[in-house]
């Protein structure tokens, strides 16, 4: 069954490149909303609305997952995706976060689009799998049209480079999160400014790899969903606990007769 992948436009292709190297026999369906790009300076509203739109397609086409390799839309509305649809949802934070953790110690940077980093997602997912963990996260808005442009190195790229990196170089950070689908276009002139000590942690690669994990797993152990006649009151919880973290799949409520 075909992954469903998608992004405000062309740029999620570079997600693709590593999911079809992670899985080459994989059907992809990919959909750029080249209509309403940019989504990196669109409220979280406008994001969810949009992305929903696109989850249903998907859908609808017979994605078995969903992978939304956009960031922003990872920081804005995969949460609520995952509220709304039934098929497996897949942002590029969590990943990205692992990622950047396994990298090393240290301060740790993320650049992104304006709505990506106001959103805060990546910081808090950082925080929260390492408590204590130094966070500069830096907005990058021109980054993006400069790679659509192909301005990909020369001098004007690595000024603006220079000059959006500036406190991620004071505040001597370890790992550099890339948390837009454009930047792994940019690792050239990112690692030129930044020098060998810095680590890029690509999130498309990221991703790849998550998922990669997530399907070794899915076929040496079945999934459990569980249906229910009525409330499960909180007995539930105890028994979802001594099964062990993650080991339910779903629960649904349903009515029997069936249909
Ligand atoms: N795809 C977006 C992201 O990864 C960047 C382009 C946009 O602003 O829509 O955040």
């Amino acid at each position: 069954m075909p992954l469903g992948v998608f992004d405000s436009g062309i740029g999620g292709l570079t997600v693709v490149r590593a999911l079809r190297a992670a899985f080459p026999q994989r059907d992809i369906l990919y959909v750029g909303d080249t209509a309403r790009v940019p989504y990196g300076n669109k409220s979280a509203e406008t994001v969810q609305t949009y992305s929903r739109e696109i989850a249903d397609f998907l859908e609808q086409k017979g994605a078995e997952r969903i992978v939304a390799a956009c960031n922003t839309a990872s920081a804005l509305a995969v949460e609520s995706l995952a509220k709304t649809h039934h098929l497996p949802i897949h942002g590029m934070i969590e990943s990205g976060v692992a990622a950047a953790l396994a990298a090393g110690e240290g301060p740790v940077g993320v650049i992104g689009t304006s709505a990506t980093i106001a959103s805060g997602a990546y910081q808090k997912a950082l925080m929260r799998a390492r408590p204590g963990t130094k966070v500069v996260a830096q907005a990058t808005p021109l980054l993006v049209p400069l790679v659509e442009e192909g301005w990909l190195d020369g001098e004007v790229t690595e000024k603006v480079v220079r000059q959006y990196l500036e406190l991620l170089i004071r505040e001597r950070i370890r790992v550099l999160v890339l948390a837009c689908t454009h930047y792994p276009l940019l690792k050239g002139v990112l690692g030129k400014v930044l020098g060998p000590g810095v680590k890029l942690v690509d999130s498309s690669e990221a991703c790849a790899e998550a998922l990669k994990a997530s399907e070794i797993r899915r076929k040496e152990k079945g999934e459990l969903k569980i249906f229910l006649t009525d409330e499960p009151g909180p007995f539930l919880g105890r028994v979802e606990s001594f099964l062990g973290k993650g080991a339910v799949a779903s629960i649904e409520r349903i009515h029997l007769p069936h249909g």
